[in-house]
């Protein structure tokens, strides 16, 4: 099966690009960060205390994680309860990049990362893909951009949803979680030496999309 491997800070545009990718390419795409926010979702409908690795723990032993890809769109299960419309919240954006640090959490969903890419061509967006899960891959790309531009993506993607958003807020919370993915022990935000880097601050999206699909190896 073929695989491309996306890594990148928050708020890059991965999701976004990954999805119009595997469009292109008639694939399915898996994010992975929708796993760990699915735990912390767990996390809070149980009240277990996200700084608690023992409490943690205990929850990983009563949950099953799940992904179906229906019509091309990735549903994420807990105990076969989709909560894929639960998971993007301040509150577990902040939770799942804190519960995402502790080896038992990533253990406990590695092998699902991988049978989904040996069951199918697929473009898979992380933060470790392309220095742990999908070491192997032939296709490896780190998507980068100044933490002010992601900061105004994010912030600009929260009002087109009418949402109230705080630009400083924003991009504290971006500083923040860069902080926890990038210096956590266990496989920590990196672009491998043999990952294609693109910085895409002065990108479109589509231009983005164009560059990686430019850069892949079908065979
Ligand atoms: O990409 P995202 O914002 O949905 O990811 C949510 C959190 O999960 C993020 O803070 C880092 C973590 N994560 C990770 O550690 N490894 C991945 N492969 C994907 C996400």
């Amino acid at each position: 099966m073929l695989s491309v491997a996306i890594d990148g800070p928050a708020g890059v545009g991965k999701s976004t690009v990954s999805k119009l990718l595997a469009k292109k390419l008639n694939w399915n795409c898996l994010d992975t960060g929708a796993l760990y926010r699915a735990i912390a979702v767990a996390c809070k409908n149980n009240n277990v205390d996200i700084t608690e690795i023992n409490q943690v723990k205990d929850l990983l032993n009563k949950i099953k994680i799940d992904v179906k890809f229906i019509d091309g769109v990735q549903h994420t299960y807990i105990n076969n309860k989709d909560v894929s419309n639960e998971l993007r919240t301040e509150e577990i954006d902040m939770m799942s990049s804190i519960s995402s640090a502790y080896p038992e959490v990533r253990q406990s969903i590695l092998h699902l990362q991988r049978d989904l890419a040996n069951q199918q061509n697929l473009v898979v967006e992380g933060r470790d893909i392309t220095s742990n899960v999908l070491k192997e891959s032939k296709n490896k790309f780190y998507l980068d951009a100044s933490p002010e531009e992601r900061a105004k993506r994010r912030y600009n993607e929260r009002n087109s949803k009418g949402e109230i958003a705080n630009y400083n807020e924003i991009y504290q919370d971006l500083l923040k979680r860069d902080k926890n993915d990038m210096t956590r022990k266990i496989a920590p935000l990196v672009c491998t030496k043999d990952s294609i880097k693109i910085d895409t601050t002065f990108l479109s999206i589509d231009e983005v999309v164009e560059k990686i699909y430019k850069n892949i190896k079908l065979s």
